[in-house]
């Protein structure tokens, strides 16, 4: 099938690899040129396993074409995905101006019969929108259906979770358009569920909403455990050991971050709010989030007295391991509270220091390794749950550091084999 894909970030660009790689054509199309440019020179943009590889192959095998031009991409494809970004705005709502934008765009060039697609995180309601907008900007009388086919994929397994989804959920108002989604999707292997637009938007609101909720449960049953000196790795373990409650999402650290799940909570809270519901809930997952930073600080107060002055090595930046995406990630907000309190900051991440940059500028001391942030440091902070801080050195950490303490914000190491090591060991919710 021919598709467009329009927005080539995070979802776009592994929506048009993932689609190449099933045989079909992709026309990826962004109005960042800078990023149109790196990608038609063969440069992938953002660090995702898989994704370099998958990219490359099927751009030159010219299955996946990149291009700037809106008219060009809309009367490519028989289908077109909306991939644009929706970031929050200043009162909790979703920004829709780039959904509005190419919407527009698409119906001032529509040539024909297309299927017009959103992927991007929208409130319900977004489909109505988009197809009033089309109306409204297609002159020419084409017809076109609007559909919502959200996307479940996690930065730092999205190639992965493309091509091997939990669901496929088709938000459809016509069976042609319906026909069309499950041509596409024949493929996969996962269910398909079929249900109207704005079902089909509010189960990705609600996905991610109740995601979040799971990791804020757990860290408000560690912050129990801190009082208790009970273990919440071993709660928590016992706790998933439900079938009906499962394991997944209840890793308990100093909160969950990223470019989805803070915006899409506000969004879903304030959606709730517009028609009539006060989603109280919500409130309260975003709030017990916000207390794992502070009583991860407090850990680090508790400690070293005072920060002023004090050296704090921080292992992380990412807002998660495996991606070098820095956005809304707790990691930077707590090196910016350190930095308030005039810590001095020696960090390192296996891939996020470039964007990390770009925020946090040169406040810190970007180091190449682990064993170099702890250079003669008060604190050893680990911050971003990358598997391979589990495995470093910290035999030889231990004699580098100034002060053998090691504050763990994700939980990650056994406190019995830093401890056997020499190490003072705080994590969060753990004796
Ligand atoms: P992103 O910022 O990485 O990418 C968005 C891309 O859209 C950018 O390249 C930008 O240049 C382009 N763009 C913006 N306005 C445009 C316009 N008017 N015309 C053409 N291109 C335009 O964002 P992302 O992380 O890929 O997220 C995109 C959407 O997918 C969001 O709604 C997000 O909530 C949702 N989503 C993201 C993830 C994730 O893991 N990142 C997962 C599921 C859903
Ligand atoms: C999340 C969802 O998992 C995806 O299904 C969804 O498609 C995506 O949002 C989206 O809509 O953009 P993502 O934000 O990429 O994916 O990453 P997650 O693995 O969900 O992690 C989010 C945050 O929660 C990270 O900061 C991570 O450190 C934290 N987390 C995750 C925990 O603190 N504990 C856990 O048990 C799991």
């Amino acid at each position: 099938m021919k598709i467009t894909v329009i927005g080539a970030g995070y979802v776009g660009l592994v929506t048009g690899a993932v689609f190449s790689e099933k045989s079909h054509r992709v026309l990826l199309m962004d109005n960042n040129e800078e990023k149109v440019a790196e990608l038609t020179a063969g440069k992938v943009p953002i660090s995702e396993p898989g994704l370099d590889v998958l990219v490359k192959k099927h751009l030159k095998g010219g299955s996946l074409q990149v291009t700037s031009d809106i008219r060009k991409a809309t009367q490519f494809g028989e289908i077109i995905f909306i991939c644009v970004s929706t970031p929050t705005s200043r009162d909790g709502r979703a920004d829709l101006t780039a959904i509005e934008n190419v919407a527009r765009n698409i119906g001032q060039n529509l040539k024909r019969y297309t299927l017009i697609v959103e992927k991007s995180t929208v409130p319900a309601m977004t489909g109505d929108k988009v197809r009033q907008v089309l109306q409204r900007y297609c002159k020419n009388g084409n017809k076109f259906d609007v559909a919502s086919n959200p996307e479940f994929l996690r930065e730092g397994n999205a190639v992965y979770d493309a091509l091997n989804p939990d669901r496929i959920v088709l938000g459809v108002e016509s069976k042609r358009a319906e026909q069309i989604l499950r041509k596409l999707y024949k493929d996969f292997s996962a269910p398909i569920h079929v249900v109207d637009i704005k079902s089909a938007e509010l189960i990705k609101h609600a996905s991610n909403s109740f995601l979040a909720m799971k990791i804020s449960y757990s860290n408000a049953v560690a912050a129990i455990c801190e009082k208790l000196g009970a273990d919440v790795e071993q709660v928590i373990k016992g706790v998933g050991l439900d079938k009906r409650i499962g394991p997944g999402f209840l890793k308990a650290g100093i909160g969950w971050g990223g470019s989805c799940f803070p915006k899409d909570i506000a969004a879903f809270y304030t959606l709730a709010k517009d028609v009539g519901y006060n989603f109280r809930l919500l409130r309260e997952v975003e709030e017990i989030n916000e207390e794992c930073r502070a009583r991860f600080i407090k850990i680090l107060l508790e400690e070293l007295w005072i920060l002023k002055g004090k050296t704090i090595a921080c292992l992380g930046l990412a807002f998660k391991q495996d991606t070098d995406d820095v956005r809304s990630s707790v990691a930077i907000a707590i090196i910016e509270d350190l930095l308030k309190q005039g810590a001095l900051v020696r960090a390192y991440d296996p891939a996020a220091e470039e964007n990390a940059r770009k925020v946090l500028g040169d406040s810190v001391v970007y180091c190449d390794s682990a064993e170099e942030a702890a250079k003669g440091a008060d604190a050893l902070a680990i911050l971003t749950e990358w598997p391979q801080f589990v495995k470093l050195n910290f035999k030889k950490i231990r004699k580098i550091l100034a002060h053998p303490l090691i504050v763990d914000g994700r939980n990650l190491l056994s406190s019995q084999n830093v401890r056997a090591l020499g190490f003072k060991y705080r994590a969060m919710g753990r004796p």
